[in-house]
């Protein structure tokens, strides 16, 4: 293994196709970013909206790395392991650059920016999950890995879940009127959460298709409730009451499809892979009487990752 891994190759020196098309998507973002700033499509207030994007990205890169493991276990595809720390460092240099961003609106007075993060709570929470996250991407390697040991660089590593719910939290409270998409990525971060305490729970690798559709309607259910919670507050609304007539109101396809749904079927898909793959994997090699279940999809570097 060279001392500076190649990125577009895997950890026995090959050329990985997973790992370019991985890194042409976790780059794009950032070159639409640049295109977009050179042609002049970034609106009114540029830097404004690339912070929006860089913010938005940082996010989005932090819950797919999250998402891997249940991925590679429903789908039996072990290898996504492989660009698990990529996305997560990914996710980090968003973040780095959306504060750069931060800094450059107000001009590069770092006394302003300080008492900014300082006073304002969203700021405060956006800068504990950035910490948190550099904290994460510099310890993303092996050198790290062998220096804490596995044990507790997982432990470490396991901050990644409150790290997003930071973001998260961050997202809410930056959100002026529209809490569709804050909503959506909060419910499959629970589905994420739910995963992982499911798995945790039953000790074993992938969960069985039912058991990943009842997660699917626990999540897609707990998003709906959220987002009805969220609106009869902002809206200064009795909760209960709210909470009940917006259930009913959202099998209303004129109120477009709500966030819940997304998660249920989201959920749903994953359940659905799970079962196509085990069936599968059923008719190819028949389980001898009296094995054991082993987990699916497992790799040796996984299980120093937060699983
Ligand atoms: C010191 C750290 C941070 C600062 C100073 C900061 C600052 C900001 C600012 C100024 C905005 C736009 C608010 C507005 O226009 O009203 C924003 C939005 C946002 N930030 Fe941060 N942020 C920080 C950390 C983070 C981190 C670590 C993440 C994610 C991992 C993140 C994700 C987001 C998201 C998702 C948005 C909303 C994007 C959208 O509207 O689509 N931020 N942040």
């Amino acid at each position: 293994m060279p001392a500076f891994p190649v990125l577009w190759r895997d950890r026995r020196g090959r050329l990985s196709a997973l790992r370019i098309a991985t890194l042409a998507v976790l780059i794009w973002p950032a070159l639409l970013i640049v295109i977009d700033a050179g042609r002049g499509a970034l609106g009114g207030r540029p830097l404004n909206e690339a912070i929006h994007r860089t913010g938005w990205w940082a996010l989005v890169f932090l819950l797919l790395s999250l998402a891997v493991t249940p991925l590679r276990r429903s789908a039996r595809f072990g290898r996504l392991v492989d660009i698990r720390r990529m996305v997560g460092v990914a996710a980090a240099i968003y973040a780095g650059i959306h504060i750069l961003l931060y800094v450059a609106d107000l001009r590069f007075d770092l006394l302003k920016v300080g008492s900014e993060i300082v006073s304002r709570l969203y700021l405060t929470i956006g800068f504990a999950a950035l910490l948190g996250l550099l904290v994460l991407a510099a310890t993303s390697n092996d050198a790290s890995v062998k220096r804490l040991g596995g044990l507790r660089w997982r432990r470490l590593h396991l901050a990644a879940y409150g790290i997003t719910l930071l973001a998260l939290i961050h997202f809410f409270q930056q959100t002026k009127a529209d809490i569709t998409v804050p909503t959506l990525y909060a419910g499959l971060f629970a589905w994420l959460m739910g995963y992982r305490l499911l798995a945790g729970w039953r000790g074993e690798g992938a969960l069985s298709p039912l058991g990943l559709v009842g997660l699917a309607v626990a999540a897609g259910l707990v998003t709906l409730l959220g987002e009805a919670v969220g609106i009869a507050i902002a809206f200064s609304r009795p909760v209960l009451a709210f909470a009940g007539q917006f259930l009913v109101a959202a099998f209303d396809p004129d109120l477009g499809i709500r966030p819940g749904w997304w998660v249920l079927a989201a959920g749903l898909a994953m359940a659905a892979l799970e079962a196509v793959r085990g069936w599968g994997e059923g008719r190819a090699a028949p389980a001898p009487a009296g094995s054991t279940k082993v987990a699916v999809g497992s790799s040796p570097g996984s299980a120093l990752q937060p699983r």
